[in-house]
């Protein structure tokens, strides 16, 4: 698509996986490497828009054109993209946010003692950024996705958490040790809050992002 449909839109796209630190040099994370994210800011720039990048933990190259703002943590994540969608027609949450961080953050290197069995590391809860934005747009019209990884019942579960969410569309693909995550394609289902489903065959992850910004750019009109 060389069509510039988003021309004078502002588009956030949070991208990689956030890291939560358990002391100043270990961390919970998870296996996104952000190009799935990176790809749709690529083409939304393509496509004519201003183009926040909220990238956590990706190590990737910023993409020319677009404002990268780098993020570590959930927390951090989600007061970078609320500021970044004050003014946003789009928001596409296709980070991988933490559910949990550790409860406590030891300021010095947690050491193993002889002898003594280790602590047991308690979570709490980290906000859900997209749940959040979904239910307090900062505009009127404001196009809300969100993307899930499930590994089984894809659709039932994508219905399910786009409810659960209250988003506009859900990008849902099946994940498991070897799909997915650092590939250079992907697969997928568009869920709709109106009800449609728009698949997206096997293929690069700039075909999908071009259908997801394909949709926003209906739901914007
Ligand atoms: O609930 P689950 O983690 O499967 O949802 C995935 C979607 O929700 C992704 O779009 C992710 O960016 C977003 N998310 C979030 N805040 C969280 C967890 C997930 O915004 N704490």
């Amino acid at each position: 698509v060389t069509e510039p449909d988003l021309r004078g839109r502002h588009v956030v796209v949070s991208a990689g996986g956030t890291r939560e630190p358990l002391d100043p040099v270990r961390f919970l994370g998870n296996r996104s490497s952000g190009k799935q994210g990176y790809a749709l800011a690529r083409t939304a720039a393509a496509r004519g828009a201003r183009v926040t990048l909220v990238a956590a933990n990706t190590g990737l190259p910023d993409p020319a054109g677009v404002d990268v703002v780098p993020v570590g943590t959930a927390v951090q994540l989600r007061e970078a993209v609320v500021k970044a969608a004050a003014d946003a027609d789009a928001v596409v949450m296709a980070a991988a946010v933490a559910d949990f961080r550790p409860a406590v953050y030891a300021a010095g290197k947690i050491k193993k003692k002889d002898g003594q069995e280790p602590e047991p590391i308690v979570l709490v809860r980290n906000p859900d950024i997209l749940a959040e934005i979904s239910a307090d747009r900062a505009r009127p019209g404001q196009v809300v996705v969100g993307f899930a990884a499930e590994t089984d019942d894809v659709l039932a579960n994508g219905r399910t958490k786009l409810a659960r969410k209250g988003c506009d569309l859900l990008v849902v693909n099946e994940v498991g040790e070897r799909k997915t995550f650092g590939a250079e394609e992907n697969e997928a289902v568009v869920l709709g809050a109106d009800g449609s489903e728009t698949p997206v065959p096997h293929g690069p992850k700039e075909a999908l992002a071009d259908t997801v910004w394909d949709l926003v750019a209906e739901r914007l009109r």
